[in-house]
C-alpha cells in the first residue's frame, strides 16, 4: 500500500498479523476473519504478516491463503521474500524502499507478547499511524496478569488472591516462595505472567507439583503469577466495544462449559477438540449479568483500554471475580468476542467499522 493508491474517501487499512508469540496461528485465523469481513466498498485493504522469527512480510490480503494450513497443522505467515518496513518516524516512511506508506489505520490483529502488549502499539505511535485497540499502557498492563490484577484491585474491582513470583526469586529463595504459595492454599494455578491461550498454565493440587509447574511456566516467561484456585466457578466472558461516540459498552455475556478430560480451559480445550461448550448469550440471572457487564466496563476503564476488550470472569454463588482482560481477543467469526457482539445486535462487519472509526477519531499521541 503506497500513498495515492486509494480512491478518494476510502480508508486505507493495513491488517497486521502473525507475530512472534505462541499465539501466531490464532492471529492468522483472526486476521483471516477480519480480512473476510472488511467492507471492500469502504476500505482499501492491505496485509503484513509477521513471521514467528519477527520479520515483517507483505502478503496478499487473501483470507483463504492466510488461514490455510497443511492437514494437522496450524496456519503460519508465509515468507514471501517481500519485506515490509515500518519506520519509527511520523513521515510516512518515504526514505526506505520497503516502507509501509499511505496507511490511514493499522489493525494489529496480534495476540500475546510482541503485539498485544504495547510493543507494536509503541511503534505505531512513533510512526504516527492510528491503530485499532488499546494504546501502549493498557496493552502492556493487560498483558501482564500480575500488573493487571494490581490495577484492577486498586480500582476496587474484585480479583482472586494471587502472588507474583519471578524465576530469580525462586532460584534465590524457593522456601519463601513456597510459603507464599502455601498461604494461598492449594490447588493453585501457576501461570506465565504474560502469555495467553492457556500456554504454560498448570493446575497444582499438591505442593509436590509446584517445582514442575514453575519450570513449565518459566519456559514461557520469567515472570509468573500463582493464583488460588477458584472453586465451583462458572467461566463467564463479556465483550466491551466502543460505540459510535467512543464510549465503551458491554455486550451480552458468554459462558464456557469445559467438559470431558479437561480439568480447566486449557490449550487443547480451546483449540484442538470439542471439549468446551460455548454458550452465547450465557444463561445468567439478570442481576448477575448486569453485575458482570458493569464490572467489564469498569475493568476496561481501570486499565485505560481503548476500542475493545474481552473481560473474563469467574462467577460463583457468592459473587463475581474478574479473571483477566484481553485487549486483542480472538477474532475469528466463531470466537467469543464477535459472537457476544452479535448477541447484542452488532454484526462482525459493524464491529470492524466501529473499531476503525474509533482508531481514526482518537489518532495517535497523548489523548
Ligand atoms: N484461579 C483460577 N481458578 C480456577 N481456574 C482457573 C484459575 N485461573 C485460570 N483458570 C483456568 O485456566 C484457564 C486459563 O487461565 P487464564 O488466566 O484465563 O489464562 P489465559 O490468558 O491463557 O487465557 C481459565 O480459563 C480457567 O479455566
Ligand atoms: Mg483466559
Amino acid at each position: 500500500m503506497v500513498a495515492g493508491d486509494s480512491a478518494a474517501g476510502r480508508v486505507r487499512v493495513l491488517v497486521l498479523f502473525g507475530g512472534r508469540s505462541s499465539e501466531h496461528a490464532i492471529s492468522c485465523l483472526s486476521a483471516a476473519g477480519v480480512l473476510r469481513s472488511l467492507d471492500r466498498g469502504r476500505y482499501d485493504v492491505a496485509a503484513v504478516g509477521i513471521l514467528p522469527d519477527g520479520r515483517w512480510m507483505r502478503v496478499d490480503a487473501d483470507p483463504g491463503a492466510i488461514a490455510a494450513a497443511a492437514p494437522g497443522q496450524l496456519p503460519e505467515v508465509a515468507d514471501t521474500g517481500e519485506s515490509a518496513v515500518l519506520l519509527p518516524e511520523p513521515v510516512g516512511g518515504v526514505n526506505a524502499p520497503d516502507a509501509i506508506r499511505g496507511v490511514d489505520v493499522v489493525f494489529p490483529v496480534l495476540h500475546g507478547p510482541w503485539g498485544e502488549d504495547g510493543t507494536v502499539q509503541g511503534l505505531l505511535e512513533m510512526a504516527g499511524i492510528p491503530y485499532v485497540g488499546s494504546g501502549v499502557f493498557a496493552s502492556a498492563a493487560a498483558m501482564d496478569k500480575g500488573h493487571m490484577k494490581a490495577l484492577l484491585a486498586a480500582a476496587g474491582l474484585p480479583v482472586g488472591p494471587s502472588a507474583v513470583v519471578t524465576g530469580a526469586q525462586w532460584d534465590r529463595d524457593a522456601a519463601s516462595v513456597r510459603a507464599r504459595v502455601d498461604s494461598l492454599g492449594y490447588p493453585v494455578f501457576v501461570k506465565p505472567a504474560r502469555a495467553g491461550s492457556s500456554v504454560g498454565i498448570t493446575k497444582v493440587s499438591d505442593p509436590a507439583g509446584l517445582d514442575a509447574a514453575i519450570a513449565e511456566a518459566r519456559s514461557w516467561d520469567p515472570r509468573l503469577i500463582i493464583e488460588a484456585g477458584i472453586p465451583d466457578a462458572r467461566e463467564i466472558e463479556c465483550a466491551v466495544i466502543v460505540d459510535e461516540t467512543g464510549a465503551p459498552r458491554a455486550t451480552r455475556c458468554a459462558e464456557i462449559i469445559v467438559s470431558g478430560a479437561h480439568e480447566f480451559y486449557d490449550f487443547e480445550a480451546k483449540y484442538l477438540d470439542d471439549a468446551a461448550e460455548l454458550v452465547v448469550p450465557a444463561d445468567l440471572p439478570a442481576d448477575v449479568e448486569e453485575e458482570v457487564r458493569r464490572l467489564a466496563v469498569a475493568a476496561f476503564e481501570a486499565l485505560d483500554c481503548e476500542g475493545l476488550a474481552r473481560v473474563d470472569f469467574f462467577v460463583r454463588p457468592d459473587g463475581v471475580l474478574v479473571n483477566e482482560v484481553n485487549t486483542m481477543p480472538g477474532f475469528t467469526p466463531i470466537s467469543l468476542f464477535p459472537r457476544m457482539c452479535a448477541a447484542s445486535g452488532i454484526d462482525y462487519a459493524t464491529v470492524l467499522d466501529l473499531l476503525i472509526a474509533d482508531a481514526l477519531r482518537r489518532g495517535t499521541g497523548l489523548r
